[in-house]
């Protein structure tokens, strides 16, 4: 389908910023107008470089009817990124979770059913809740919901209301529930980022339990090619999983960033676990390699993890300001 004028919700958050940044660089001839309330997650600063003809910002807040109806009727499509998006603070706090996750992705869906707009609902494997570490099975589109959290159950909520938007309205929607993703521009919240910074700034590296739970990485350069195929070639009301084959433990990932870095391997302290921890997420992500032709090229982690470490390194700037107080606030918390 055409897609030449396109909304991005959450565009100057990561993975959002990463999207834009590579519809620029490989769909000539796009333009995003990026809407986005820059909290505490958004930064400008991540859309800096791109060609003022390609994309126009708007700061607001996708809860906003109102904006809305200002922006939806001039686009082709509507690509929803927006979201409160750490576990961590969702267990501290969940109610954003509900007004942006819940509220935010209804005011679009109605803003899409109004004006007939395509709509592709981004999301995450956390919908399907864990699986076991001894478990061989992976999760697939047909995996039932089990949220855990209350950022994961705020997310298979928003699933949800894009699935009755288009069954009972018809409108025009895709689903991707993707993995975890790493890369350049991740809030030092996160994992990676947060091991990461914590070692360039002489801090040692904090590991939640025994550290044997799973994650699935994908590097978000591939997530942003898997939405741009499901956004141009996905069948209507259909339901994309994403993922790169990148299973590992939170162990062993912190032993490479250790060892890349120059550290020892017991270089790191071991802290307080998140209450209601998922074990594994593993997806198969055979759906959309078979039907949509996709396949992910950032397949080499460590050389995905050599790239992310020098970005911080070289961009201090740019996380240097926040780390004092989410430092703080993990503290707080005994993390
Ligand atoms: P992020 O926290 O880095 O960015 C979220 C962005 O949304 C920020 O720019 C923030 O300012 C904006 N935002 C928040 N509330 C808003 C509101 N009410 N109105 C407008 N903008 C608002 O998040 P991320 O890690 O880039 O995640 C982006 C999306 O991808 C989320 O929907 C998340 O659930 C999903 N996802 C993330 C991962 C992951 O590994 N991080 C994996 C799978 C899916
Ligand atoms: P996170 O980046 O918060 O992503 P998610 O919870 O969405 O998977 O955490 C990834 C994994 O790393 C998760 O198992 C929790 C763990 N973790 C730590 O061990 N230490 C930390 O400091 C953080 C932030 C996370």
């Amino acid at each position: 389908m055409a897609c030449s004028n396109i909304i991005v919700t959450g565009g100057a958050g990561f993975i959002g910023s990463n999207f834009v940044h590579w519809v620029v660089d490989n769909q000539p001839g796009v333009h995003v107008t990026v809407l986005d309330a820059l909290t505490y997650a958004g930064n400008k600063e991540n859309l800096a470089g791109i060609p003022e003809e390609r994309m126009t910002f708007v700061h607001g807040d996708i809860c906003d009817a109102a904006l809305l109806e200002g922006l939806v009727p001039d686009a082709d499509a509507i690509v929803h990124f927006a979201a409160e998006s750490h576990n961590d603070n969702s267990i501290a706090d969940p109610a954003p979770f509900i007004r942006t996750n819940v509220e935010g992705t209804f005011q679009l869906l109605e803003a899409a059913r109004k004006h007939g707009t395509r709509f592709h609902h981004i999301s995450t494997d956390e919908v399907y809740g864990d699986l076991a570490l001894d478990d061989p099975a992976r999760f697939t589109e047909e995996t039932p919901y089990h949220p855990s959290s209350p950022y994961s159950s705020s997310k298979a909520s928003s699933d949800l209301l894009v699935r009755a938007w288009h069954r009972t309205y018809g409108v025009p929607i895709t689903i991707s529930n993707c993995s975890n993703n790493y890369g350049p521009r991740q809030h030092i919240e996160k994992f990676i980022p947060r091991q990461i910074t914590n070692i360039l700034c002489g801090i040692r590296p904090k590991l939640y339990g025994d550290g044997q739970n799973v994650r699935d990485w994908i590097h978000t350069e591939d997530h942003s090619s898997a939405v741009w195929t499901i956004l141009t070639k996905g069948q209507l009301g259909e339901t994309y999983l994403i993922g790169a084959d990148g299973e590992r433990n939170n162990l062993d990932v912190l032993r490479a960033i250790l060892e890349r870095m120059g550290k020892e391997p017991d270089d790191f302290d071991w802290v307080r676990d998140r209450p209601g921890h998922d074990r594994r997420y593993a997806i198969d992500s055979a759906k959309l390699q078979r039907e949509l032709g996709w396949r992910p090229q950032h397949t080499d982690f460590s050389l995905g993890l050599d790239d992310t470490i020098r970005w911080y390194a070289d961009n201090e700037d740019w996380w240097r300001s926040a780390k004092d107080a989410v430092e703080a606030k993990y503290a707080a918390q005994g993390q």
